[in-house]
């Protein structure tokens, strides 16, 4: 049985409290009916002594040390992050005094704006691409669950919340429908990859098509979507302040929905979740079947934004004892085996095989002859990552951009490894950002591995899309996880590649070769997320408490007992 408190997550290090954030606190009643927005004991926190920073003083004067005293500003999470509103079509970020605005900026926004979807009035979402020049809609006219996380992070770091609710309740209601691949049906908790209003002018009437993976290439269920869309309920709560939605009955049914498909008992002896290659933002055949870092990392946030959120009733409680149970085991599992540095891969490259029994070191039976030639010089002395997937005798190398900033913002990254992961991006900065941040994945597939990985897929050929493709909408990630780091000069250096070129190409949805120089073959422009990623990249480093809308404290009590290297 557990109370409110036992669920409070305790916090290290100083808390900052923003001088002119102190209007975001809260109110802590008594009677606690969602277990505090994240987990702080607040006794513990008041008797700490507290560093004032002044809101006048920009980011860009505050001290380094300040920053990586606190692992970033996101202690301050004790009260909600409000947007700033300022009237509807001037960006709170343009009219903030420490930073000049670029002038993409403006030009973003109103890109943005564009690309509302309106439902009965409403505006409910934005579609993927505003792009008329490409002959092929496919379905890019469509408002992709994934896709809309950056625009609804740049609209709440506008203090305008009022779309995210309406997308927020608008796939609530679209989980209820009965989902169907011909004739077999679907868990009730999956949420759509997309969907679509069509509006009947001489009827005036809107309605909604949405596409659960019935429609998608591939007929892949998007496994990430409801991830996201916990994820975002907790980002709106969180900037908001307003618990109402999250505590409604329909919120509470949704997450529990979402939560049964993966904490389902069945034949699984590892407790990361086993996916179907393309059931996430890399949609196609990537070879990324078994347990993608990506889903892992999306699934560790999700967990923990739920806890945060689940109501102590009787079907909440019963969850929130299943969730912190498969935390432990995930944290632990992901920790120990999914995470590689200098000093692992050595004694991976050094294993045995063939062993029996619980005494095995090399418990997956891993051959190291299957280790590529690549990975040997890519590890740097000082850094490390989490690999893209391990299951029996596989462990996929490949480093994947949105599974290691996801990492770092849940802290399923230890503190060290978070600190590693920035170090590996410095110390690789070539490969994985070139000439536009950042690569998905690193390195491509070529030749003959790339016929039988991706089953001759043209889209991705090296160094394209999804096969070690260029996706500015990364860049958001890379902000978030660099201000969490207190690394705020990587973003910095990554943004200012951004803003070189990502306006005068027309926002494309990705770039192709291994500098991320060349706009990608069919890459859309006007990509929406590519805009929204920008903003909030560029909102978050000016205001950094923004941060806190995404990102969830290290908790102690899910770090490993066993620390293995230097960089660990
Ligand atoms: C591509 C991407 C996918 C995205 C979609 C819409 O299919 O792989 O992640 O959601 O385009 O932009």
């Amino acid at each position: 049985m557990f109370t409110c408190h036992d669920l409070i997550f305790f916090v290290e290090g100083l808390s900052i409290m923003d001088a002119s954030k102190e209007t975001g606190l809260r109110n802590v009643s008594s009677v606690c009916s969602i277990p505090e927005m994240d987990d702080f004991d607040l006794t513990k926190l008041l008797d700490k002594p507290r560093l004032t920073i002044k809101r006048e003083r920009s980011f860009d004067e505050r001290s380094l040390s300040e920053m990586s005293l606190t692992r970033g500003l996101d202690n301050l999470e004790l009260g909600y992050s409000p947007g700033g509103c300022s009237g509807l079509d001037t960006p709170a970020s343009s009219t903030r005094n420490s930073f000049e605005p670029h002038p993409m900026v403006a030009e973003a926004w109103e890109s943005l704006r564009r690309s509302l979807v309106h439902f009965r009035g409403q505006p409910v979402g934005t579609i993927a691409a505003y792009d008329h020049a490409s002959e092929e809609v496919l379905n890019y006219d469509q408002v992709f669950v994934r896709d809309f996380v950056p625009s609804a992070l740049a609209f709440l770091m506008n203090g305008e919340p009022d779309i995210v609710k309406n997308f927020l309740l608008k796939t609530l209601q679209l989980q209820g429908w009965e989902k169907r691949v011909d004739k077999f049906r679907l868990g009730e908790g999956a949420m759509p990859a997309s969907f679509k209003v069509l509006h009947d002018p001489e009827r005036k009437t809107d309605t909604i098509v949405a596409d659960f993976g019935e429609s998608a290439i591939g007929r892949v269920a998007p496994v990430d979507s409801g991830f996201w869309w916990i994820i975002l309920l907790r980002a709106y709560t969180k900037s908001t302040g307003d618990l109402t939605l999250a505590e409604t009955p329909d919120c509470q049914k949704g997450m529990r929905l979402i939560l049964t498909l993966c904490l389902s008992e069945g034949f699984d002896t590892f407790p990361t979740l086993l996916c179907a290659d393309g059931c996430s933002m890399i949609d196609r055949r990537m070879g990324i079947y078994g347990y993608p870092i990506e889903i892992q990392a999306l699934f560790f946030m999700a967990l923990r934004c739920s806890l945060a959120m689940m109501k102590l009733d009787a079907e909440g409680k019963e969850f929130v004892e299943r969730i912190m149970k498969r935390l432990h085991a995930l944290s632990f599992h992901m920790r120990s085996y999914f995470w590689i540095d200098f000093q692992q891969l050595n004694d991976i490259y050094r294993y045995k095989t063939e062993e029996y029994s619980h005494t095995a070191v090399n418990k997956f039976n891993v051959i190291p002859d299957s280790i590529p030639d690549w990975v040997f010089d890519f590890m740097p002395t000082r850094g490390g990552y989490f690999i893209g997937n391990v299951s029996p005798a596989r462990m996929d190398f490949r480093w994947f951009a949105l599974g290691n900033c996801v990492a770092i913002l849940s802290s399923l990254a230890t503190p060290e490894q978070a600190s590693a992961i920035m170090d590996l991006f410095e110390a690789r900065w070539e490969e994985l950002v070139g000439e536009m941040p950042i690569k998905i994945c690193y390195p491509a597939i070529e030749s003959h591995e790339w016929r039988i990985v991706t089953g001759c897929d043209p889209k991705n050929t090296r160094w394209s899309y999804h096969n070690g493709g260029t996706w500015p909408v990364l860049l958001w990630l890379l902000t978030a996880a660099c201000i969490k780091t207190g690394r705020p000069q990587i973003a910095r250096r990554a943004i200012e590649l951004a803003e070189s070129r990502l306006l005068k190409d027309g926002w494309p949805e990705y770039y192709d070769g291994k500098l991320g120089r060349y706009i990608g073959k069919q890459a859309r422009k006007y990509q929406t997320w590519s805009i929204a990623g920008y903003l909030v990249a560029k909102m978050m480093l000016e205001d950094p408490s923004h941060l806190g809308m995404i990102s969830l404290e290290d908790d102690r009590q899910l770090r490993p007992i066993i620390k293995r290297s230097a960089s660990f």
